[in-house]
């Protein structure tokens, strides 16, 4: 079985402590920053300054999805203020090859998402020149949504497609992963589970890290 990376949303965190929320999952494998415009999703959550203090905050990946409109105008500064991976939406832009290129051109791993609601032959054109797809399992925008159950389906088809290539690309599921459901994502094909609530809900993020690590035991 392959080795499942984590990556805890911090969007979940409490930001007026998000020194210490960041220190909790230094355990996970990745911290996943959720950018939104208020254009691409009906929601604002936070920008470049927040990313520069957790890159200065923490050694984690950081792990950066940008669900914002014409992301290309931004890449070059996400990459400077500590992204480790730059995460972009098909639905984003005409230019997503451009996009993915630029992200490898500034020394960065590059990401390709897209909603539930797109076809996955979107992704196809740019499957080989990718470090990581992102499978949404929710509507952009909000943490502590429900895992829309048919993307199982979408994550064992673009399994299938990246081994069909030879792909050793991460893919990323994201919305609504939980212990409840993490095994049988993971058995679909993921590699790695974004997870807010989850990890950052209850009992603090060490006992959420700790119960989705059991979950995949
Ligand atoms: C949704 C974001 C997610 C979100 C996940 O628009 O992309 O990363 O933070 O939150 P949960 O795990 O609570 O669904
Ligand atoms: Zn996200």
């Amino acid at each position: 079985a392959r080795r499942v990376k984590l990556a805890p949303s911090i969007l979940a965190s409490d930001f007026a402590r998000l020194g210490d929320e960041l220190r909790a999952i230094e355990s996970a494998d990745w911290a996943h920053v959720d950018v939104m415009d208020g254009q691409f999703v009906p929601n604002i959550s936070f920008g470049l300054p927040i990313l520069a203090a957790a890159r200065a905050a923490s050694p984690l990946f950081m792990d950066v999805h940008l669900m914002i409109d014409r992301p290309e105008r931004y890449l070059r500064d996400f990459a400077d203020a500590g992204a480790d991976g730059l995460t972009v939406h098909v639905e984003s832009t005409a230019h997503v090859h451009r996009a993915v290129q630029q992200i490898r051109e500034l020394g960065k791993k590059a990401g390709v998402t897209l909603n539930p609601g797109t076809p996955l032959e979107a992704l196809r054109p740019v499957l080989a020149d990718v470090d990581l797809v992102l499978i949404m399992s929710v509507n952009p925008g909000f943490g502590g949504q429900k895992f829309i159950p048919n993307s199982l389906e979408r994550i064992r088809t673009v399994r299938r497609w990246l081994d069909e290539i030879g792909s050793a690309a991460e893919l990323q599921v994201d919305g609504g992963v939980s212990a409840t459901n993490a095994r049988a994502v993971v058995a679909a094909g993921a590699s790695n589970l974004v997870a807010g609530s989850a990890v950052f809900g209850r009992d603090g993020a060490q006992a959420g890290l700790e119960r989705l690590r059991e979950a995949l035991k």
